[in-house]
């Protein structure tokens, strides 16, 4: 489906609107209760890769797995002011079952964002759209501009305008979303529990396995076997991404220390700041339970021998 045709879908349910509630179930009333177009059917998000403030970029099917709610907003637009409040307060609250808040900054420079956001002490992320086609793909005409995207990766709704999300008819929908299209499993109350990296947990393990295949594979390579001449800085600069197999140094780490180069990414890992890392930070993709399941299924790909090794730099952390 083209923007066009979802602008036009947009509007079309807002004239339609009072119908379809009844057809759409539970749901609808609580995107109605918003003033919030529901989709029917929903339209996938597009493949886009929008810049981040570090001046990374990541593809806006990258959250897939989570609920997304993508807010465009501007500096300088005071009704994209006064929703930043709620916004934090809701991200802080449902981040941990899934929530991620993407905001799409029209037309401004990383400069100008970063400051804003250091200020306002915005924890969710935040990427740039320069030369608007994300806004224009969305068919935004105006900030703020929300839509809602679903586990599955597709746009259930939206609107233009301003929203109070800190109303119980903003909190229902958030939760009721996340509830849907099967929270993934690492996402579930047990899961949230894990705090380590057991290699010897099964389910732990495989949930780490998913993991890895979706977001680490295309670098470290599907058998952990890393890039070619791994040692060798690039002509861009930095490092290819190192094997995780006994053939790389991930295992002379404690799990500590990894979980903060995968959260925090590859320069959190390393004391002189001029080294240029090529590793992303996952603090925004993945939650604390994935992070520790990705690092279990590594550490069960290891030998014993390199595994009891690895043991024993851990007990020296302690
Ligand atoms: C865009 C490519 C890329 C992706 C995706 C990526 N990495 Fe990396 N990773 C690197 C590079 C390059 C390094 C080498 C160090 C650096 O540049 O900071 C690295 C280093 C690491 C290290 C430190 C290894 C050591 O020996 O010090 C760990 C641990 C790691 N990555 C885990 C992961 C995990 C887990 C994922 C998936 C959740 C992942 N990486 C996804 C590129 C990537």
């Amino acid at each position: 489906m083209t923007r066009r045709m979802i602008v036009g879908f947009l509007i079309v349910c807002t004239l339609i609107a009072g119908h379809t509630l009844v057809a759409l179930g539970a749901d609808a009333a609580h995107f109605a209760a918003l003033q919030l177009t529901r989709l029917d059917p929903a339209v996938a998000l597009p493949d886009r890769r929008a810049p981040t403030l570090d001046g990374q970029e990541v593809s806006l099917r990258s959250f897939q797995g989570k609920v997304v709610l993508i807010n465009f907003w501007t500096t300088w637009c005071s009704w994209c002011r006064r929703e930043r409040p709620a916004l934090e307060a809701l991200y802080t609250q449902y981040q941990d079952q899934g929530l991620v808040i993407l905001a799409v900054n029209i037309g401004e420079t990383a400069a100008q964002v970063n400051a804003y956001v250091l200020q306002h002490g915005l924890s969710f992320p935040h990427v740039l759209d320069p030369d608007m086609q994300v806004a224009a793909w969305f068919g935004v005409r105006g900030t703020p501009s929300n839509f809602l995207v679903d586990r599955s990766g597709n746009i259930v709704g939206g609107g233009s305008g301003y929203r109070d999300w800190a109303t119980p008819a903003a909190h229902q929908l958030i939760a009721s979303l996340l509830v849907q299209g099967g929270a993934p499993a690492t996402e579930t109350a047990r899961t949230a529990s894990w705090h380590r990296a057991d290699p010897t947990h099964a389910e732990q393990v495989q949930a780490g396995q998913a993991v890895y295949a979706q977001h680490c594979a295309v670098c470290h390579g599907a058998n952990l076997e890393g890039q070619p001449h791994w040692k060798q800085t690039l002509p861009t600069g930095g490092l290819p991404a190192p094997p995780h197999d006994a053939t790389g140094h991930t295992w002379h780490h404690a799990d500590t220390l990894l979980f903060k180069i995968v959260k925090f990414g590859g320069q959190s890992g390393v004391a002189d700041p001029s080294f240029q890392s090529n590793m992303p930070a996952f603090q925004h993709v993945l939650s604390n339970a994935e992070i520790w399941a990705v690092l279990a299924f590594i550490k069960s790909r290891w030998p014993p021998k390199i595994r009891t090794f690895q043991d024993r730099v851990n007990a020296r952390e302690q």
